[in-house]
């Protein structure tokens, strides 16, 4: 029986968000926190699909009918999207497991459908590629979120990192951030919904426009100066670029008491940056702190915080683990 992994990189947006709702720049990058997913052929009837941090499982006919919870339908029009480019559907059963926090804006089900695509087809020994593998996988994506950006999808298919404004191909970012220098993701556990976050921005910065529009153009340069310090591995210019992203984003109205909190003692502990990353209201901080400092950011944080993890940047997309073809 043929078996096939495959796992891709979840995101985190360093720069710009909810600006670049509005036509601003916005930085995104891939991170070591990756999603992975295991396909095994079996006897049959039809496909089984277990997610092993949502805890439910489903299973379909060859037809692609059957009892599917709500959570898992992304998966179904995965399968749907291969098999009109020509994928046989075979008796399988897939586990998912996302290994970064779910539902907190790390982009953990773009990860996920990836992989599933990628393993699914190498299994076939024709695995798909960055532009079908990024095609296929979105097709998930809009039916769990109606109108996606495509960025999650495209950080966990072609990893790296990207610039991106609204309308316009996603440019690759240069990064060299030095050795001794890693990023901590710490989720509050507070859910949100990005949609109302983005409404509430869009709310008080359309208010106040001539003010707001301040703040967006420093968004903006935010990121033009962000690209510079990337590029050369500036990490003090960066880390205080990200202080003061977050304290741009709290005046739009999308923080949280334990973002501030998490981002306050992160400063206090030394930490060279921090700020929310993604819609806020909850979900994630990140920080960017020098490596001795680590274990003293993270007792002072921990306290705000249910989950806190170290990751890598700019990491390499989505791969094969194992074909047994
Ligand atoms: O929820 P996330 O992490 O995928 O972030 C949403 C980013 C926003 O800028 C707030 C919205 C958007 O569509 O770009």
């Amino acid at each position: 029986m043929r078996r096939a992994e495959a796992s891709a990189p979840g995101k985190i947006i360093l720069f710009g968000e909810h600006f670049v709702v509005k036509g601003y720049r916005a930085i995104a990058t891939s991170t070591s926190l990756r999603a992975k997913a295991s396909v095994e052929e079996i006897r049959g009837p039809g496909i089984v699909i277990e997610s092993e941090n949502l805890k439910v499982r489903g299973s379909l006919n060859l037809n692609l009918e059957g009892n599917m919870p709500r959570e898992l339908l992304v998966y179904v029009e995965i399968l749907r999207a291969l098999k009109e480019r020509g994928f046989s559907l075979i008796p399988h059963r897939v586990k998912l497991k996302s290994y970064m926090p779910i539902s907190a804006g790390l982009g953990s089900s773009a990860s996920t459908s990836v992989a599933y695509a990628l393993a699914y087809t190498a299994l076939h020994g024709n695995p798909l590629k960055d532009r079908d593998l990024l095609e296929v996988s979105l097709e998930g994506e809009k039916v769990a979120h109606g109108k996606p950006s495509g960025i999650d999808n495209t950080i966990a298919t072609l990893g790296g990192t990207i610039a991106y404004r609204r309308g316009e191909e996603p440019l690759k970012v240069e990064v060299n951030i030095p050795e001794g220098y890693t990023f901590l993701i710490a989720d509050t556990g507070v859910k949100r919904s990005t949609r109302e976050a983005v409404e509430h921005a869009l709310k008080i910065a359309e208010s106040i426009w001539k003010i707001a529009s301040l703040i967006y153009e420093a968004a903006d340069r935010i990121v033009e100066e962000a690209l510079k310090a990337l590029k050369t591995g500036d990490v003090k210019t960066l880390g205080s670029l990200m202080y003061v992203n977050h304290g741009l984003l709290n005046a739009i109205g999308v923080s949280h008491e334990k973002l501030d909190s998490i981002v306050d003692e992160a400063r206090k502990s030394g930490a060279l940056g921090a700020k929310l990353t993604g819609a806020g209201w909850g979900g994630c901080a990140i920080i960017l702190a020098r490596e001795p400092a680590i274990e003293n950011i993270v007792e002072r944080i921990s306290k705000h915080a249910v989950t806190i993890e170290k990751a890598r940047i700019n990491v390499e997309g989505a791969t094969i683990d194992y074909s047994s073809q």
